[in-house]
């Protein structure tokens, strides 16, 4: 990534660095906890992350690699261990959807770099997944959930309850990216990636930021739509700040204003 823009990512992790973990996060601590522990621990996820990751290390220049899909797997786990707990008690079937969830969160970006990524993402998805020990329904789950995860697109409903909660789950753990994540990860990359000036950057940063807004409206299950409108206004102001240095930047830098890569 270009000095200028590293220097940017830092600035945003700085100003990021003083707002308080989302209420997400601190209310259901133990459950990330414990999903964060399978992740690292279950046989099926370790063959798993063998196969996805050099996958992920294709999308990492569009900022959509390991780092985001793991934090997207990990908070869908935890959205389908909270979701589990009104609908059944039974602690095999909670862990084994949790697992799918978390695979689901690794698999569903694949493909960003190719148009209508979350299709061709599902189909590529389904076929790596034939040779793992995953049954063809859960497959189906998986890659259903993977072809729903685009925002502002109608997601195709499951015929499975526990599908269309996978599939809700994983939309609203990427939507949870739309937050901090915008401006301490992913902005940098998809910049440097379309090599778009910062003055560019400056003209679409406020048509950006309304995008952001619009996902508070968007989420499908009742804690991502209890806990996920702060984790977006947290976006929203962080977004705002650096949108503020930037013109900063711009106003006193002749190097800036026609900078390019
Ligand atoms: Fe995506
Ligand atoms: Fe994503």
């Amino acid at each position: 990534m270009d000095e200028r823009l590293k220097a940017l990512k830092r600035t945003a992790e700085y100003l990021a660095s003083k707002y308080k973990v989302p209420e997400f996060y601190s209310h259901f601590y133990h459950q990330h906890a414990k999903v964060r522990h399978i992740y690292f621990s279950d046989p099926l996820i370790q063959l798993v992350r063998e196969r996805v990751e050099p996958e992920l290390k294709q999308v990492e220049d569009l900022g959509h690699g390991l780092y985001h899909s793991r934090k997207v797997s990990w908070d869908c786990g935890t959205l389908l261990s909270i979701e589990l707990l009104a609908v059944s008690r039974r602690s095999s079937l909670q862990k084994r959807l949790v697992i799918l969830g978390i695979i689901a969160g690794l698999f569903h970006d694949i493909c960003r770099h190719q148009d209508n990524h979350a299709e061709v993402g599902a189909r590529k998805t389904a076929e790596i997944l034939k040779d793992f020990p995953i049954s063809s329904d859960e497959v189906t789950m998986i890659c259903r959930a993977i072809r729903n995860h685009e925002a502002f697109v109608k997601p195709v409903p499951c015929t499975d309850p526990y599908g269309q909660l996978l599939s809700d789950c994983l939309y609203d753990a990427d939507k949870f990216r739309w937050g901090i994540d915008t401006f301490t990860h992913t902005l940098w990359y998809m910049i440097n990636n379309q090599k778009l000036t910062l003055f560019d950057l400056l003209k679409r940063f406020p048509w950006g930021i309304a995008g952001i807004q619009r996902i508070s409206w968007t989420f499908r299950t009742p804690t991502g739509k209890q806990f996920g409108p702060e984790i977006i206004e947290q976006g929203v102001a962080l977004g705002r700040e650096i949108y503020q240095h930037l013109r900063n930047l711009v106003a006193n830098d002749d190097q800036y204003y026609n900078y390019s890569h």
